[in-house]
């Protein structure tokens, strides 16, 4: 493949934003960016970063070695039906991070047996903290797969996964930011009604939770033991966590995430 290599998001939404942002921060990235988007005016400030902006898809689509498809899945027909007429013009990687929707239903609105990487971010990525799922079909090379998730490692981890996980995963990565802001707001609300008032508190809490997370992946050890040695006898943890374990939290997360799942199929179903 030639470099630099284009590549170009169709879409000025959230997620593009994130991985424009964390590409443009990348001191070795091997791309040089495009963008088509629906608003135009969305555009702008990407253009003062260096960024192309097309005036429609088509022309995006014509530049791009690689196309970021980064619109919802509900505006995928309106962006793929008239890439289809217009046809794929050279050898073209379609990068897809809309939840649900399969690499096969791309080449399908599209019309050709392209190259398809699927992807799933989460929004912790605005950060540069993201994690993303990665899965490709087979018309993708090994050196496109490394540089599509080359896209994605500008603004944080990438973890490769065979396509028939790509659904569970968002409810291990996608959806799952949500399930702690509700840990940490219940923590928050409880802390407050037993009378902790100080300004810090959220931030405090919000410290608490990255510590924990990083002492998961610094300490060595596993959670079991970071619990255990958490929980001194009669202690006060202790007390805390056969609340915890009698309410079978492990649980009721298990039950939402089949819940994530089983939606994500159900989403999935409609662009097959
Ligand atoms: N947000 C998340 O947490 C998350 C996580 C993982 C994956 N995703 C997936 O990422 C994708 C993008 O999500 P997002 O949150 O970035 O969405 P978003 O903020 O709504 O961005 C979508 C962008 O696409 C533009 N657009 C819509 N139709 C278009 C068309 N026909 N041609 C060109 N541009 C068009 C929209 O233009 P307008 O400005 O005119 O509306 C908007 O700028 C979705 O498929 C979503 O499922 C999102």
């Amino acid at each position: 493949m030639n470099h630099p290599i284009r590549l170009a998001f169709i879409g000025a939404g959230n997620m593009s934003s994130a991985m424009i942002g964390g590409l443009l921060a990348c001191p070795d990235s091997p791309f040089v960016l495009g963008l088509s988007s629906r608003t135009k005016e969305k555009c702008t400030p990407f253009a003062a970063r260096g960024v192309t902006v097309f005036d429609d898809n088509l022309a995006a689509l014509d530049w791009a070695d690689f196309l970021v498809l980064a619109v919802k899945p509900q505006q995928y027909a309106d962006v793929l039906t008239p890439m289809a007429e217009h046809g794929v013009h050279g050898h073209k990687v379609f990068v897809s991070i809309a939840a649900g929707i399969s690499t096969s239903a791309v080449s399908t609105m599209l019309g050709a047996n392209v190259p398809v990487v699927r992807a799933m971010p989460n929004t912790p990525m605005l950060l540069g903290l993201g994690s993303t799922a990665v899965s490709r079909n087979s018309a993708v090379t090994d050196e496109e797969y490394a540089l599509a998730q080359k896209i994605f490692s500008a603004s944080g981890l990438v973890m490769d996964l065979p396509e028939d996980k790509m659904n569970a995963v968002i409810a291990a990565t996608g959806s799952s930011p949500a399930y702690l802001y509700l840990i940490i707001k219940a923590i928050y609300d409880e802390a407050r009604a037993q009378g902790v008032d100080a300004p810090t508190l959220l931030d405090g809490i919000c410290q608490m939770t990255a510590g924990a997370a990083q002492m998961i992946r610094d300490s060595g050890d596993d959670p079991d033991t970071l619990i255990r040695r958490v929980c001194s006898p009669g202690g006060t943890t202790e007390r805390a966590m056969q609340v915890l374990y009698d309410k079978d939290l492990p649980g009721i997360l298990a039950r939402a995430m089949r819940a994530c799942t089983a939606r994500a199929e159900e989403l999935g179903a409609k662009y097959k």
